[in-house]
């Protein structure tokens, strides 16, 4: 379904920037993280736990642990945004999404280290995770936050997602954004070049 090359996932790194210009690689998370990732959840606040996962964890569980590893499956996919520091490539955020094929949607959750958290980094990741919507041929991305939590809407509103009641659980909000441009406009250039690929494959494809 996503024609993504999971063999070479490495082909689909990005560099991003923090506001301040300094550079993140996006990249696909690789059995070698385990380690970091699992270190990066248990050094969240406790509230940036809370609201990433809408409950009080301390860590990922060792199920959902694996789920974030196995990149692909089911077409769900886990990034992590990683930084040189102290010499050592060290993840200062991560962001999980799935293709809904059947609706053309894609949904995803995010976090950001405490630490770095108002540098932009998540303003940044979202607009790499419209490209990677696009590149995949959704039609829609949303996420969904507790509406308890001012920074997330705040940040979703700037990044210009409209906020709909969630169906089942008053106590949160889903936020969606249409996902509107030709292949050959879609500003991350690797997500470009997949989503051209993908187009010559299937030309009847709507991206
Ligand atoms: C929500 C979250 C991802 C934002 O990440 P971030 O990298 O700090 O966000 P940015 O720096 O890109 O900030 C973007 C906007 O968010 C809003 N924002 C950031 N920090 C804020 C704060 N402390 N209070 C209110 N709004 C805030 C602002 O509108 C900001 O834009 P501005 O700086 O131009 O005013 C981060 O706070 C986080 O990881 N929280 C815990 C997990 C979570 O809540 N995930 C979302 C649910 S899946």
């Amino acid at each position: 379904m996503t024609a993504l090359r999971l063999e070479d996932l490495k082909q689909y790194s990005d560099t991003l920037r923090t506001r301040e210009g300094k550079a993140l690689s996006v990249r696909f998370v690789e059995p070698r993280d385990i380690d970091e990732l699992q270190h990066y959840f248990r050094s969240l606040s406790v509230r940036s736990r809370y609201n990433r996962f809408f409950g009080a964890i301390s860590e990922l569980p060792k199920a959902l642990l694996q789920d974030f590893l196995e990149v692909g499956e089911r077409d769900r996919f886990t990034v992590v945004a990683t930084m040189m520091i102290d010499g050592f490539e060290t993840i200062v955020a991560e962001a999980r999404y799935a293709l809904h094929a059947e609706t053309m949607t894609l949904e995803f959750g995010l976090s950001v280290d405490d630490h770095w958290q108002g540098h932009g980094i998540a303003t940044a990741l979202m607009k790499n995770l419209e490209c990677r919507a696009a590149a995949l041929g959704a039609e829609h991305i949303f996420g969904e936050t507790l509406r308890s939590n001012a920074t997330m809407i705040s940040l979703a509103r700037k990044s210009g997602f409209a906020f709909v009641n969630h169906p089942d659980d008053w106590k949160l909000v889903r936020f969606d954004k249409e996902i509107s441009i030709a292949p050959k406009d879609i500003p991350c250039a690797s997500w470009r070049l997949a989503a051209l690929s993908r187009q010559a494959e299937s030309p009847s494809a709507s991206v």
